[in-house]
């Protein structure tokens, strides 16, 4: 079966986008990533893209006046690749409703928690500052409302009361590359189907075990 072609949107570090790649080496991965994007030029994640050999580029926002224009330059990277699916991997551009529209349901990104609980920036230190015990995070279909589109699927983790937002961002970043690439692997199935505003998983048994924290003495 063809693998599903995807384009990954970047801005910084790229950890997201290393865990991506690697999923991808394996040829029964039914995704293969064909181009990465970054709004910055000095993210270091365009290095992992580089180092796979993966076609990089970076679009400076910056340079453009408004963000239809450097979106317009994004979609067309993404377009010459022949994108089925576009990944966002800690991109930190808030994108206008058109570029959405163009990718609805070809779009998907990762947030660093349960949503839709702490959506937005700092989550980490809203977590400690909430007292949750447990938090984690979501990989959701991009709609307009920043943080809030169909649940593909989440991973938790504990939250323990010595934790600093930086502990739990380890954390949380960990479960993050464990996540991503499994649910990109459904998208790229066809497994996944929008219903409301929620997403079915086709063929997927659901799963027993709970995290319990304070654990059980
Ligand atoms: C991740 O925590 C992601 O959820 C958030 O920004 C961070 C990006 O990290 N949106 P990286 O660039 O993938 O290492």
């Amino acid at each position: 079966m063809a693998r599903m072609r995807v384009g990954v949107l970047i801005s910084g570090r790229g950890s997201n986008l290393k865990a991506l790649i690697d999923a991808a080496r394996d040829p029964d991965y039914p995704a293969e990533i064909v181009t990465v994007i970054s709004n910055r030029p000095e993210a270091q994640g365009l290095e992992y893209a580089e180092e796979a050999g993966i076609p990089n580029e970076a679009i400076d926002h910056t340079l453009f006046a408004g963000r239809p224009g450097f979106e317009g330059a994004v979609s067309e990277t993404l377009r010459e690749a022949e994108v089925d699916l576009v990944c966002l991997a800690g991109f930190m551009r808030v994108l206008t409703a058109d570029f959405i529209e163009r990718w609805r349901e070809r779009l998907i990104n990762v947030h660093p928690s349960l949503l839709p609980a702490f959506p937005g920036l700092h989550t980490h230190a809203g977590a400690i500052a909430a007292g949750v015990k447990i938090s984690g995070c979501t990989v959701h279909y991009v709609s307009e409302k920043v943080d809030s589109g169909p649940i593909i699927g989440q991973a938790a983790v504990p939250v323990f009361s010595t934790d600093t937002a930086d502990a739990l961002a380890a954390r949380v970043l960990n479960a993050e590359h464990r996540l991503y690439p499994h649910c990109l692997a459904l998208v790229a199935q066809g497994r996944t189907r929008i219903v409301g505003h929620a997403v079915r998983i086709a063929g997927k048994p659901e799963s027993e075990p709970i995290l319990l924290n304070p654990a059980e003495e």
